[in-house]
């Protein structure tokens, strides 16, 4: 196992987490030790492409458990920790707020005393080069009217859901450990992400999975909630980008500038598969879409401001929405087997317990729409 001079990465067999992994790998980064307690929202066949190299390790084990994770730091010597790991659906969120509390915070408070007992230890090249990069959100600023400008790297904290309100408080203590005790630490914080792996309880891809198989398509309220999309590709360049470069003690705002209501999304998506399934017995499937009872507190919209990013550290993302939502069904469209496996079994729970008693109308009418998700 060859693993001195590498990276730790937390939650690294989630969406967001093994496409950085796969991209690291690509681009010759160096070892990765991939930590990851592997909740519902992990998958280690994401990883299936690396996960026999010699420069990869995995363990499984959870953030919160400070044992475990000072013997990572003891045993692994990461040169960088790259944090993803968390709950991360907001839906889940306002359904059980615990777990989310207990990750995000309680784990990255963990996470933050085993690299500053680590940091401390260190000397001379080791010491100067380590870094703490933590993966965080633009959920974290609150909520946008129509014409209010993008949020930027100090715009105020204002989180709205259980998910945000954790994430923003883990983004505090981050800070709080770079000020205090000058751990070399750098935040991310970064719009929607789309693109392969992602589970199929976030918007993009519960939409395809649920067009393919005939479901009706749960349009939260009017549609009409705006999100700025990223393909989780660009996004991995943008975190390399910010690991290589960005300056210790500041924020990244990380964008797409891609801002599209749900229903844009939603429609676009079943354009695209009319066009890409030519097969699919629900054609058109528009037919589907059903609107439904909203999300608690729903925030109207999100847009990140990325000229930090783009001025100081040269970064642009390469995928238009567009080719990157091409990518995607295509991804989904070839990966049925990925599906069918993490949609059986407690995925039905999952969808029965958020959806089942939301309600169903049909668009552009008043009726009740049929179908069962
Ligand atoms: P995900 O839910 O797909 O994956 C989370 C991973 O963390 C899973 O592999 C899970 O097993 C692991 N994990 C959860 N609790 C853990 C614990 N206690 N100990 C160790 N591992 C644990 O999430 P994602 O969408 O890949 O998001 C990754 C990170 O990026 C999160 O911090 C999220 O807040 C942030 N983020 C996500 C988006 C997005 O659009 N998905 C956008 C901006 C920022
Ligand atoms: O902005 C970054 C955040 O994006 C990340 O920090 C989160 O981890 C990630 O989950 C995502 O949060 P959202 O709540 O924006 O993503 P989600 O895919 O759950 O929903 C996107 C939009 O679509 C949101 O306005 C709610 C709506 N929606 C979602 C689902 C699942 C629907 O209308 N119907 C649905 O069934």
């Amino acid at each position: 196992m060859k693993t001195e001079s590498g990276i730790l990465v937390t939650g690294g067999a989630g969406f967001i987490g093994s496409n950085f992994i796969l991209d690291w790998f690509h681009g010759d980064g160096g070892p990765v030790v991939n930590l990851d307690k592997l909740t519902y929202a992990a998958n280690h066949a994401n990883l299936l492409e690396i996960a026999d190299r010699d420069e990869y390790v995995f363990v499984r084990g959870d953030i919160c458990d400070a044992e475990l994770v000072g013997r990572m730091f003891a045993e692994y010597r990461p040169r960088a920790v790259v944090h993803f790991a968390a709950e991360s659906h907001v839906d889940r969120s306002i359904l059980g707020p615990e777990a989310f509390l207990k990750t995000n915070i309680d784990g990255t408070f963990t996470l933050l005393q085993g690299a500053r007992a680590y940091y401390s230890g260190l000397a001379g090249e080791e010491k100067e080069r380590f870094r703490f990069l933590h993966v965080s959100t633009d959920e974290v600023y609150g909520t946008l009217a129509p014409d209010d400008p993008a949020f930027h790297e100090d715009t105020p904290y204002a989180p709205n859901s259980p998910y945000a309100a954790s994430k923003a408080a883990s983004d505090h203590l981050v800070r709080a450990w770079v000020h205090t005790y000058g751990l070399p630490a750098m935040i991310t914080n970064c719009s929607n992400n789309y693109g392969p792996f992602q589970f199929p309880e976030k918007l993009i891809p519960l939409m395809i999975t649920h067009a393919l198989g005939g479901k009706p398509l749960p349009v939260y309220g009017d549609g009409q909630q705006v999100r700025d999309w990223l393909y989780v590709g660009d996004h991995a360049s943008a975190l390399r980008t910010v690991l290589a470069d960005g300056r210790v003690g500041e924020t990244y705002n990380i964008g797409g500038n891609n801002q599209k209501s749900n229903l844009e999304v939603v429609t676009t998506l079943c354009a695209l598969l009319d066009e890409m399934a030519p097969e699919s017995k629900f054609r058109p499937h528009q037919q589907l879409i059903r609107y439904v009872q909203d999300r608690p507190g729903h925030d109207r919209r999100y847009a990140i401001d990325a000229h930090k990013l783009a001025g100081e550290l040269k970064w642009r993302p390469k995928e238009s929405f567009e080719t990157g939502l091409r990518k995607t069904v295509q991804w989904y469209l070839d990966n049925a087997a990925w599906v069918e496996n993490v949609t059986s079994g407690a995925y039905q729970q999952w969808v029965d317990k958020n959806y089942g008693s939301r309600g169903m109308q049909k668009r552009d009418t008043q009726t009740a729409g049929e179908g069962s998700l």
